[in-house]
């Protein structure tokens, strides 16, 4: 591809060695200037491609950032002043002619790697000079690259792209709306899309049979490193498909993206259920990069005198779990206690440690309570050496797994985009995620129109909790890249999940009738997913925290720090909206 132009015959990144001799033109901006005497002054002319050095010997006012056009000769540095770190690094411009294209002020912040220590605040109110850097045009290369490679594997496998509404009712889908008054209708509201759910549902009643879309979403939640206000999903649907199709087809996606950001396409993705991952990694976002996975011990413990383990380990459905931290005996007391509250914080009754010693000997205060056959069992159990330190703790299984796991996260977890790339599908996840304390009903794990597991249809009503769907997660380094499942396309099931629910036929008509009506019109069995493009890139490119890779995020308080939005509007704005509003509520 040529990236000549009429300004410019080449690229400041791209001249090495093999241009020696050529006349050449750069334009750019000058990132750097030393003075060498009166006159003589080495420029770093900088673009999107990189730097070249270029020794102008006849003056110029030229300063960081203003932007100029250099013509000149490329010609070989002189011995001993080659830049092994630089692609251009052999080479410079001299017999340079300057001419200035604009002038500009100081820059704020320097734009060079120094910025990653400014202030993010000042990087986004700056963000168009904190997009010149490396960085930021490095990772949002990447994810166009990302884009571009899921557009042809979508495509390839016959997939459609549509565009759906961003104006659209209101709907119940878990996380809080933007809302957008509508001014023909002073009172009414659309909603922008938590995602186009409804829509690429209709389009498979529609008979399009594979949807996709880049989509942007919009969700009004609290912001995090992996969280955006507005973000973006693949999201894609399929008709006439089982589970495997689904999971068959985001896979290439997702290999195909992961390609064209590190050249390697990953191993095939490993399967888990929901049940193992709980089970192992005491979390449905395992994340895979390390083992201590846990290990039960309800046995271990059956005729225990330790008052604590004793409950557990007699009553059905309580149990006791354990991991074990190498080389973590070494940890003080201190963080012992602290480990202990957070335990307590995330719904234990208590922790027990132990660090394991010589020959098995267990230091610990609980250790006198236990006798010597469930420490040698215990140690064996959890394959301990010398130098471990355990954790244990006693509950019901969801307490023991997710406290446990959450404590394997804390002490164990290397940050997001560190080590391989550890993908896997999380399948089976359970239709029903406990009793709304309130309605006494089982809640949904996803949404009422999760296809439950066949083989589990005989107990939705007896043994609702314990009822699998057929909805599936991907997982990258412990985090969730996307969900998605197979949809109930059957009326009369629709109606049996919504009675367990506690939703009559006339509510469901009127909280999902422009959902469910359609499906009365021959609804083909159908399924799908979304997965997180700024999750999947920010990890790709290595960076911990989905701002990076977004060109103009909001802060982590929902600000932009350049436009000054969300911002209040005339008063004469807001009575076309037919709205009024209240005062700030004191803090
Ligand atoms: P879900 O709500 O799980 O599923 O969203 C899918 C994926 O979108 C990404 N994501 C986000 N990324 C950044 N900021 C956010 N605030 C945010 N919220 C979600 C995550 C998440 O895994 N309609 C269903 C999919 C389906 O069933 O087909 C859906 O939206 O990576
Ligand atoms: P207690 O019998 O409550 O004084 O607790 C004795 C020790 O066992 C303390 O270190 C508690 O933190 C711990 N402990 C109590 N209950 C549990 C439990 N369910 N699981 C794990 N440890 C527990």
């Amino acid at each position: 591809m040529s990236t000549s132009t009429t300004l410019r015959t080449h690229t400041c990144g791209e001249l090495t060695a093999a241009n020696i001799g050529s006349t050449v033109r750069l334009a750019g901006w000058v990132a750097r200037r030393r003075e060498h005497g009166e006159k003589l002054a080495f420029l770093d002319l900088r673009d999107y491609s990189g730097v070249m050095q270029c020794v102008i010997d006849d003056g110029t006012d030229a300063r960081s950032e203003w932007v100029v056009q250099i013509e000149g000769t490329v010609t070989a540095r002189p011995a001993g002043t080659v830049n092994a770190n630089l692609p251009t690094g052999e080479v410079e411009l001299t017999n340079c002619t300057l001419t200035v294209l604009n002038a500009a002020e100081p820059p704020p912040f320097p734009i060079d790697q120094r910025a990653d220590e400014v202030d993010e605040n000042i990087r986004l109110k700056y963000r168009y000079l904190d997009i010149r850097r490396e960085r930021m045009q490095r990772n949002l290369r990447l994810r166009a690259g990302v884009n571009a490679a899921i557009r042809s594997a979508m495509d390839e496998q016959g997939f459609v792209e549509v565009e759906t509404p961003l104006l659209m009712p209101s709907t119940p889908e878990g996380a809080r709306e933007f809302l957008v008054p509508s001014r023909k209708e002073p009172g009414s509201f659309y909603a922008l899309p938590q995602s186009p759910q409804l829509w690429k549902q209709l389009l498979m009643v529609a008979g399009l049979d594979r949807y996709y879309q880049i989509a942007r979403c919009l969700r009004d939640e609290d912001l995090r490193a992996d969280r955006q206000y507005e973000f973006t999903q693949l999201d894609a649907e399929m008709s006439f498909v089982a589970k495997d199709d689904v999971l068959e087809a985001i896979s290439r996606a997702v290999v195909a993206a992961a390609k064209s950001a590190t050249g390697d396409a990953p191993p095939p993705i490993e399967r888990i259920t929901w049940h193992d991952a709980m089970n192992r990694f005491g979390t449905d976002k395992p994340d895979l990069r390390f083992g201590l996975e846990l290990v039960e011990l309800t046995t271990v413990f059956s005729g225990t005198g330790f008052k604590a383990f004793a409950t557990a380990a007699s009553i059905k459905g309580l149990r006791v779990d354990a991991a074990s931290y190498p080389e973590a005996a070494a940890m003080g007391r201190n963080k012992l206690d602290q480990l202990t509250d957070r335990a307590k914080q995330l719904g234990a009754k208590g922790l027990v440690w132990m660090k394991v010693g010589d020959a098995g000997a267990l230091d610990s205060p609980v250790a006198k309570f236990l006798s010597d056959t469930e420490k040698s069992a215990l140690v064996a159990a959890l394959g301990a050496t010398t130098g471990d330190l355990l954790l244990l703790v006693a509950d019901e299984w969801s307490t023991t797994c997710t406290v446990l796991g959450q404590l394997r996260n804390d002490i164990a977890r290397p940050p997001v985009h560190e080590g391989p790339y550890r993908y896997v599908w999380v399948v089976d996840f359970p239709l029903f995620v406990g009793v709304n304390p309130t309605t006494k009903k089982p809640q949904p794990g996803h949404h009422p129109f999760c296809h439950p597991h066949p083989e589990d249809l005989a107990k939705l009503e007896t043994d609702p909790l314990n009822v699998r769907a057929l909805a599936y997660d991907l997982v990258l380094n412990g985090w969730e890249l996307g969900s998605g499942s197979i949809r109930i396309h059957e009326p009369e099931l629709q109606r049996r999940v919504f009675q367990l629910l506690g939703i009559d036929d006339e509510t469901a008509d009127r909280k999902f009738g422009f959902f469910l009506q359609p499906f009365k019109y021959g609804a083909p069995p159908h399924g799908g997913f979304a997965f997180g493009v700024d999750r999947l890139v920010a990890i790709l490119a290595g960076e911990e925290n989905i701002r990076e890779v977004i060109a103009f995020p909001k802060t982590q308080s929902g600000l932009d720090p350049m436009t000054n939005a969300p911002g209040p509007v005339e008063a004469t704005q807001l009575g076309e909206l037919g709205l009024r509003t209240l005062p700030k509520p004191a803090n």
